[in-house]
């Protein structure tokens, strides 16, 4: 039997979802969770959706679905996931997992306790460089230090992205978290034990950061330098990348190679730069791998666990940056 999708939003990432799910085999995209018809309406007629509701409730009133998928502003993560979660629907929520840890763990709770699958979609876990660049880290020994960027150069979102109720964070939450994931995957998902952090609100008027620096100590004791950032007037590169320095070598994304002390050991060879920053494979393979967790009863990677963890760093960057101290994660 074909499993059925439902989508919760009908905005940017939606779409992408949306054009994911089409991508897949035995799956039928079946309902649309959108506040707003004149959101709605559009794109279930884009992608030849039967069912449109505009509370979670009423998705879930009328059933018939096995999995929700979450892209809807952040400060709806948390309550949509645990009531999909309750009624036994498998998850995938968008990054950043939910506004703040507490959310985070009640939405591991409620996944563990209805046995519904949770997944976070920390979509840089599925990008081919990144894979790559992944799968060349014990060429470069030991580990010690990383250093990446989420960062928009004259540009940032607006609307509710900018409202600290609605999004909960800014350009941290947004563009730092993707930075801080891909650094602790490639590190092979370590411990935070301290973070230090000056975020700030430094080039418009709106309520949430625009501008970070986190450096994040794991329990492998390697360290992360992270940028944050939107409107910036310069970026390193592409919107997003990151650098790995081992003890033998070094390894980057964006181009991607990886080189020992003196000169270049392999290029991962893929078009650089790319057509699209953010391709459409990386979320197709992402939504591949949550239905193959539902369908092999696995805990996803990257899951409440990676989502929670991220949060924690998060939370205590803030902190950090209103203590003017560092802070130690238990
Ligand atoms: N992984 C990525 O590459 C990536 C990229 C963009 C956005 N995101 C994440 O996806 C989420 C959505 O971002 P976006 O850019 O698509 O935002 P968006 O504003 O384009 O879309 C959000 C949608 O949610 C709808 N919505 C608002 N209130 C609602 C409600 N109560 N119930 C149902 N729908 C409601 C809006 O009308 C809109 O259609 C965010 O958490 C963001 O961080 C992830």
């Amino acid at each position: 039997m074909k499993m059925k999708i439902a989508i919760a939003g009908a905005g940017y990432i939606a779409n992408i979802h949306a054009q994911a799910v089409k991508a897949q085999k035995d799956v039928e995209l079946v309902a649309v969770v959108e506040k707003f018809p004149k959101m709605s309406k559009p794109f279930a007629k884009k992608y030849n959706i039967l069912h449109q509701y505009e509370t979670i409730e009423d998705l879930l009133k009328e059933g018939g679905v096995d999995a929700l998928v979450i892209g809807t502003p952040n400060a709806l993560h948390a309550p949509q996931a645990i009531a999909a979660l309750k009624a036994g629907l498998h998850v995938m929520v968008e990054k950043p997992m939910a506004m703040n840890v507490s959310e985070a763990e009640q939405m591991m709770k409620a996944s563990q306790k209805y046995g519904a699958r949770l997944m976070v979609a920390h979509c840089w876990r599925f990008d081919r460089d990144v894979l790559w660049l992944k799968a060349q880290t014990g060429k470069l020994g030991k580990i010690i230090r990383t250093k990446s960027y989420g960062v928009h150069v004259n540009w940032g979102p607006s609307g509710w992205f900018t409202q600290k109720k609605h999004a909960g964070g800014g350009a941290m939450a947004d563009m730092g978290i993707h930075a801080l994931d891909t650094a602790r995957f490639l590190l092979g998902d370590p411990k935070p034990v301290s973070v230090y952090a000056k975020i700030g609100t430094y080039y418009k008027n709106f309520d949430v950061d625009d501008t970070g620096v986190i450096i994040v100590e794991w329990d492998n004791d390697a360290i992360s330098y992270i940028e944050s950032g939107w409107w910036q007037p310069h970026a390193d590169g592409l919107e997003a990348a990151t650098q790995l320095y081992g003890i033998k070598g070094f390894g980057q994304l964006f181009p991607t190679f990886i080189k020992d002390r003196h000169e270049r050991l392999k290029d991962a060879g893929f078009p650089f730069p790319r057509e699209e920053h953010c391709p459409q494979s990386m979320y197709d393979d992402q939504l591949a791998y949550f239905l193959d967790c539902i369908r092999r009863k696995r805990t996803p990677v990257p899951g409440g666990l990676e989502g929670l963890t991220n949060m924690r760093v998060v939370e205590a960057a803030y902190r950090s940056t209103k203590t003017h101290k560092v802070v130690e994660i238990g």
